[in-house]
C-alpha cells in the first residue's frame, strides 16, 4: 500500500501517525481489509523508531479500526459501511443542508469595480451619516460598559432605548406605543424571522406582495412556510388575490417594495378586516418611510388595528446605516412574551454598547436632525431622478409614483423589452442597477428598473440616467 503518510518533529510522533491512519479510514482512502505496511518497514519508510509506529497501530487496534492476525499482517477494520466511506471521500463530508439551502443564494452583491454610477435600491448615503457625533456617544458608551458587571441584558432590549423609539415612532408614525410594546432586533431580518419562530408551523401559507422583498421570501422559506406571492394594482397588495388559508401576510404599505406606492386607506382598511375574519397575522414592514416627501403620510396599519392583527416592524438601516444592525418590533400583547423568549434563545439580546449609543442618539435630538437634513438630500435626488427618467429615457420607460424612500421603478413602457438584459448591460457600463425581475417569482415579471438614489450623489445623476438610455438604445 503507497499510501502518503508524514510525521514531523521529534515529539508526538505516534500520535500524528494514528490520526493520519485514521482519517484514511473514516474518509475512506483505506479501506476493510487492507493490509497495513509492517511496523518495521513503516518506521524505515518514515524515519521514526520502530516503537512510534507500533504506538500507533496498538493505539487504532484497540479502538477498533485496526486488527492483527499473526504470521500475515495488520489489517484494517473500518468502523462504516464502503459506500458511506466512497460519499465521505467524495465530499470531504457527511454533512449536507436540508434541500430549501440550494435554493437560497444571498447578497451582499460586490460589483467587480466600484460602479461610476450607482444605482443600486436599498443603499442610504453613508456620507451623510453624523460619524463625528456617533463615534462620541460610541465612546462614552464604552467608558461607562467599563465599570459594568459583565451580565446578560435584557432580553427586548435596553429600556432607554425602548423609551427613546416609542416618542419617536410616537411624532413621526403616530404610533401608539410604550416601552413595553417593543422589542429591539437586530434588523428587519431578525424581526421577521422571530415572528415566524413565535407564529408559524413548517407548512403554514405566508402571503406577500410580488414583486417583494426577497430576503423576507427566503427567510420564510427557509422556515418551512409556503410563500404565496399575491398582485399588486395602484391602490397596492391585491386583498381580493389572498389565499384563503393564509396564516399571516408580509407587506410593505407605506412605501411598496420594490415599486413604491403606498397601500390605499381603502385597501388597508380592507386587509385588516380580511385578516380579522381569518384569523391571520400582518406584518407591517414600515423600511423607509421617514423620508416622506410629499403628502400626508397615511396611517400605519399598526394604529388602524382594533383586532390586535398587526405587527409592526421598523429599521434603522436606512434612517442611519445597515451596518448598525438595529431594528425593532410593535407587537401585539398576546404575543409578546414568547416574542421575547424567542430573541432571548436566538442571541440572548442585540449588543448594548449600540443600543445605549443610539439612545443617547435619539435623546439628543440627533436623529431627528439627521433625517430632516437626508430627507432633503434625497427629495432633490429622488426629483432630479424623476426628471433625468423623463428627459432620456422617457421614450421607454416612465418613472412609477413615489413620494418616499431610497428608490424609484422606472417601469418599460414596452414589456417586450427585457429588463435582466439591460441592467447586465448596464452593470457591464459601471451603471449599477437591479432589474424589477429579481424581486418577482412571476413567470411574466413586470419589466422595469429598479433605480436607487442612496448611493449616488445629485449631480451624478443626471449622466448617469443619460448612458443607462444609451445602454437601452443598444439593447433593443
Ligand atoms: C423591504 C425592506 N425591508 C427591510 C429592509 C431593511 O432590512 P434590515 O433592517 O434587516 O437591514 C430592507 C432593506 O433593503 C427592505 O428593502
Amino acid at each position: 500500500m503507497d499510501l502518503h503518510l508524514t510525521v514531523s518533529g521529534r515529539h508526538g510522533l505516534a500520535t500524528q501517525l494514528y490520526r493520519q491512519l485514521r482519517d484514511a479510514i473514516l474518509e475512506g482512502r483505506i479501506r476493510s481489509g487492507d493490509n497495513l505496511p509492517p511496523t518495521r518497514e513503516l518506521a524505515d519508510r518514515l524515519k521514526v523508531s520502530r516503537n512510534t509506529v507500533t504506538a500507533a497501530y496498538e493505539r487504532l487496534t484497540s479502538e477498533g479500526f485496526l486488527s492483527a492476525r499473526v504470521g500475515s499482517g495488520t489489517f484494517v477494520r473500518s468502523p462504516i459501511a464502503p459506500a458511506e466511506q466512497r460519499r465521505n471521500a467524495l465530499s470531504g463530508t457527511g454533512l449536507r443542508p436540508l434541500p430549501v439551502w440550494d435554493r437560497v443564494t444571498v447578497g451582499p452583491e460586490r460589483p467587480a469595480r466600484k460602479p461610476a454610477f450607482d444605482f443600486r435600491a436599498g443603499i442610504p448615503d453613508a456620507r451623510l451619516f453624523p460619524f463625528a457625533a456617533w463615534r462620541r456617544l460610541v465612546t462614552r458608551e464604552l467608558h461607562s460598559a467599563e465599570n459594568r458587571k459583565a451580565l446578560y441584558q435584557e432580553p427586548s432590549g435596553l429600556l432607554r432605548l425602548r423609551q427613546a423609539i416609542a416618542r419617536h415612532v410616537g411624532v413621526a408614525r403616530s404610533i401608539q406605543a410604550t416601552a413595553e410594546d417593543i422589542l429591539i432586533t437586530n434588523g428587519t431580518q431578525q424581526a421577521l424571522d422571530l415572528i415566524g419562530r413565535v407564529l408559524w408551523e413548517p407548512g403554514a401559507v405566508v402571503a406577500m406582495e410580488d414583486p417583494g422583498y426577497p430576503m423576507a421570501r427566503l427567510l420564510f422559506q427557509s422556515q418551512g412556510a409556503r410563500v404565496h406571492p399575491v398582485p399588486l394594482d395602484a391602490e397596492g397588495l391585491a386583498v381580493d388575490a389572498l389565499p384563503e388559508n393564509a396564516a399571516v401576510v408580509y407587506t410593505t404599505p407605506s412605501h411598496q417594495f420594490p415599486l413604491g406606492m403606498p397601500m390605499s386607506l381603502a385597501r388597508r382598511m380592507a386587509l385588516l378586516s380580511w385578516a380579522e375574519r381569518r384569523r391571520a397575522a400582518i406584518i407591517e414592514d414600515d423600511y423607509d418611510s421617514e423620508f416622506r416627501f410629499d403628502d400626508r403620510p397615511l396611517e400605519p396599519l399598526q394604529s388602524l388595528d382594533r383586532g390586535g392583527r398587526v405587527i409592526y416592524v421598523g429599521s434603522f438601516s436606512k434612517t442611519l446605516l445597515p451596518e448598525l444592525r438595529v431594528g425593532y418590533l410593535i407587537a401585539p400583547p398576546s404575543i409578546r412574551p414568547a416574542l421575547r423568549a424567542a430573541k432571548a434563545l436566538t442571541d440572548w439580546h442585540s449588543p448594548l454598547t449600540t443600543q445605549a449609543a443610539l439612545a443617547r442618539f435619539m435623546e439628543e435630538g440627533l436623529l431627528a436632525r439627521h433625517v430632516r437634513r437626508a430627507r432633503k438630500e434625497y427629495q432633490s435626488r429622488r426629483d432630479r431622478l424623476v426628471s433625468a427618467i423623463e428627459r432620456h429615457l422617457g421614450t421607454w420607460a416612465e418613472p412609477a409614483p413615489s413620494v418616499a424612500g431610497l428608490h424609484l421603478c422606472a417601469l418599460f413602457r414596452d414589456e417586450r423589452l427585457h429588463a435582466d438584459e439591460v441592467a447586465r448591460a448596464a452593470n457591464a457600463e459601471g451603471i449599477a442597477v437591479y432589474p424589477l425581475s429579481r424581486f418577482s417569482t412571476a413567470p411574466t415579471p413586470p419589466q422595469g428598473l429598479v433605480l436607487g438614489y442612496g448611493g449616488i450623489p445629485v449631480n451624478r445623476i443626471d449622466e448617469g440616467v443619460r448612458r443607462l438610455a444609451a445602454v437601452l438604445a443598444a439593447t433593443r
